[in-house]
């Protein structure tokens, strides 16, 4: 018998939960391993060749032991740090990263001005600055990092506070278009909202990316069945990870402690 589609997932932490959501919804047939690097979290702060380190040690685990077929990166920081080493060293392996929606923000703007929101690692990376220089190369893109606020979703302690402190920078600069540049942020997406008002559209990239994982699924003819099943590891403590994964994902599951 032919083995199940098998998508592999990682993140940092819960932020990937926004991504994995899409994707259950796109492929309800494909079996899903997430795995969240708690361990090493925040990526944001970590220099480049950890980053690159943690992605090659996750990816080498999703491919060798859990034999996925396709990785879903579901981090910006990740992306922008390692994306084009994984593509490399595995080009058996089918990635889809996860970048900032700036194509659709610069394509929707009325104003001209449009906001992305992301990690001080994001905000300084080449690969963000390329693509917003190819797809909103004629806007006024302004570029908020936010050193901290990953940490505060994670915990689940944001406070009006935290909004203020994070937001504030973008209050009456016209923008009405903002890109969320960070997969934890959309699991604040309505506490973002609610602060910057209906003006303004917050664009999440997550269902392009499960439309785009989809479409590797349907080019490669990748068989699944009917329903699939989720896995979910953690490096970091499980029970604390089970909660998280109970509160946002609304599942009784028990996540795997992973070490690598
Ligand atoms: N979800 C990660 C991202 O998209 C968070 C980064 C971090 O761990 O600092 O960038």
């Amino acid at each position: 018998m032919e083995d199940n589609l098998k998508i592999g997932m990682f993140d940092s932490g819960i932020g990937g939960f926004s991504i994995y959501s899409e994707i259950q919804k796109a492929l309800p047939g494909a079996d899903i391993f997430y795995i969240a690097d708690q361990k090493y979290f925040p990526y944001g702060t970590k220099s480049t060749e950890e980053i690159q380190e943690r992605a090659e040690l996750l990816t080498t685990y999703l491919k060798n032991k859990l034999g996925v077929d396709i990785i879903v990166v579901a981090c910006n920081t990740a992306t922008v740090s390692a994306l084009s080493n994984l593509r490399k060293n595995h080009p058996d392996i089918k990635f889809v990263g996860t970048v900032p929606a700036v194509k659709v923000c610069a394509a929707e703007t009325r104003t001209g001005s449009i906001g992305v929101l992301c990690t001080p690692k994001t905000a300084n990376s080449t690969y963000q600055k390329n693509l917003i220089k190819k797809h909103a190369g004629e806007k006024n893109v302004l570029i908020r990092a936010c050193p901290g606020l990953v940490e505060k979703i994670e915990k689940g302690d944001v406070s009006q506070d935290t909004l203020e402190e994070h937001l504030y920078f973008f209050k009456d600069k016209n923008i009405d278009s903002l890109a969320l540049g960070c997969s934890h942020f959309p699991l604040i997406r309505a506490e973002i909202q609610n602060y910057l008002g209906s003006g303004i559209s917050i664009v999440d990239p997550a269902p392009a990316i499960a439309k785009q994982t989809k479409r590797i699924v349907n080019n490669l003819k990748m068989l699944s069945k009917d329903e699939g099943s989720s896995y979910f590891y953690t490096t970091g403590t499980e029970h604390q990870f089970n909660s998280m994964i109970k509160k946002h994902l609304n599942k009784a599951i028990n996540s795997k402690h992973l070490t690598c």
